[in-house]
């Protein structure tokens, strides 16, 4: 599902990236951990081709994504959710068209859209709160919203970056097991995070960066776990 190849990220001096290498099976649930600078958010922005990486190579599905112009990445990010720690909701949007806001731009019909976004409202159990606007919703609603819609086109992977950066430890841990349930209907999850306690609860593989560097990779990982 993942593959990233010797990839090296430079910003001017910087080596954000260096030499990393780590593949990702399909329906795999996996953390990325790492101190502030280590390179996570780095990682995901390769996935998302949002950035090309200085040399080594990225790929997606077998696609090797930083080949990719910038026309092909739309049909790129079909094929995966993207969940943010701001949640990046439109203001002026509800909740239902939050969600339904992808579909439009592919130009799917209104039925079909009516279908899609309800089943998502259903996974994060928000279908009570369909035609609110998030600022009458908690922060860990909107982030349901945010990974409604990250899952209403039905992607193979799912990228969470920080997540849960801005909610409370027992709204976290909720989002974490939502994010557990959509892996477990066999969605690949990958999530970048600094939250230690969930990490170490759930038991999933771990991938620790450190300053641009795979420092491990432990199947059932903790946070705390280093080389
Ligand atoms: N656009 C950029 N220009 C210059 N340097 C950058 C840029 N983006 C990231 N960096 C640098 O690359 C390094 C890795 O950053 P990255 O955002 O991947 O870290 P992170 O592990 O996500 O950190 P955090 O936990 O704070 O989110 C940092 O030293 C950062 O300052
Ligand atoms: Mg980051």
């Amino acid at each position: 599902m993942i593959h990233l190849i010797n990839v090296t990220k430079t910003y001017s001096e910087l080596k954000a990236l260096d030499d990393v290498s780590f593949e990702i099976q399909p329906k795999e649930m996996v953390f990325i951990v790492g101190p502030s600078g280590a390179g996570k958010s780095t990682v995901m922005r390769l996935l998302y081709r949002e950035e090309r990486p200085t040399s080594g190579q990225v790929f997606v599905s077998n696609v090797d994504v930083s080949r990719l112009s910038h026309s092909q990445t739309p049909i790129l990010r079909r094929r995966m959710g993207i969940v943010f720690q701001d949640f990046k909701l439109l203001p002026n949007k509800t909740a239902f068209e939050n969600i339904a806001y992808p579909l439009f731009a592919i130009g799917m019909d209104q039925n079909e859209i009516n279908k899609r976004v309800h089943g998502a409202l259903k996974v994060v159990s928000l279908t009570n709160k369909a035609n609110d606007f998030p600022k009458n919703l908690s922060g860990g609603e909107q982030q349901r919203v945010g990974i409604a819609r990250a899952i209403v086109q039905g992607p193979s992977l799912l990228l969470a970056d920080e997540p849960t950066g801005n909610l409370d430890p027992i709204t976290s841990m909720e989002i974490f097991q939502l994010l557990d349930r959509i892996n477990q209907r066999g969605t690949t999850v990958l999530v970048a995070t600094h939250n230690q306690q969930v990490v170490d609860q759930m038991k999933k593989r771990v991938i620790s960066l450190s300053n641009g560097k795979v420092a491990s990779d432990e199947k059932i990982g903790t946070y705390t776990t280093q080389v």
